[in-house]
């Protein structure tokens, strides 16, 4: 596991950048996981800025979004397919047909958890995962006691994940109770992993992850067993602020 120690959101948004930006140069056809949540807007931005000014092409790049919540049509702000829309996929090159999200709208959720599986398989797997951390340590919206051997599946979300996601919400009822989320197992198969933290609310959760105990009480405690980790956080989450 990597650790690159930045200074605020700023720098880690931009370091993330800087590296996925450089896989997308090395691999125009790269199989990019994405996030969503507040932590990787920064990183988007970056990489529209980029996109804008010096014309790096997502035209062959497949994109494929850990989650989705159950429940939300996909024209809902709130659903993550509007949040990808709006944050990214409108304002850079990449073919819509080649975004992928899991859909929380399908009325056989199974066959869409499996469906989903297969889609990730038949592009040639992830190349590179990007990652948030929930308060929880919860990756994707894999909640703490999610098997480590999970494929995509349906959750109910943690009565925290709901407060912490309210935020976007009206209120607390309106946030969905379950989500479909790529699995620890889904996660895990990614060549490359880049786990983004940023701010004191993750104070907890980074220093859990980075005590190094592996549990499936802790889902992002997975990452250890991975051989391409790399973690950007900044001082606030490592509670190095002065
Ligand atoms: C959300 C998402 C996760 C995200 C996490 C942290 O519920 N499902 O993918 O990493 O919670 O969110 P934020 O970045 O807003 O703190």
């Amino acid at each position: 596991m990597k650790i690159i120690k930045v200074k605020d959101y700023q720098e880690m948004s931009q370091k993330a950048a800087e590296l996925i930006i450089a896989q997308v140069k090395k691999n125009p056809k790269l199989v990019l996981g994405l996030a969503t949540g507040s932590t990787p807007e920064g990183l988007y931005k970056n990489l529209i800025e980029d996109h804008r000014s010096n014309g790096t092409t997502y035209k062959q790049v497949t994109t494929c979004n850990l989650d989705e919540y159950i429940g939300l049509p996909k024209e809902d702000h709130n659903s993550y397919y509007a949040f990808m829309k709006g944050h990214l996929f409108d304002h850079i090159d990449v073919l819509a047909e080649n975004t992928n999200l899991p859909s929380g709208e399908k009325e056989d959720r199974s066959a869409e958890c499996a469906a989903y599986e297969a889609l990730i398989h038949e592009a040639g797997g992830i190349d590179v995962q990007v990652l948030g951390i929930g308060g929880n340590g919860h990756i994707g919206f894999n909640e703490p006691g999610t098997p480590f051997d999970s494929l995509t599946h349906i959750i109910e979300l943690d009565a925290s994940t709901r407060e912490a996601n309210a935020r976007f919400f009206n209120s607390l009822e309106e946030v969905p109770t379950q989500a479909i989320t790529m699995g620890i197992q889904t996660i895990m198969s990614a060549k490359e992993i880049v786990l983004l933290a940023s701010g004191t609310a993750k104070v907890e959760a980074i220093s859990k992850l980075l005590s190094g105990e592996i549990t499936e009480a802790f889902p992002a405690s997975c990452l250890h067993q991975h051989p391409n980790v790399t973690i950007i956080v900044d001082e606030a989450a490592l509670n190095e602020n002065k």
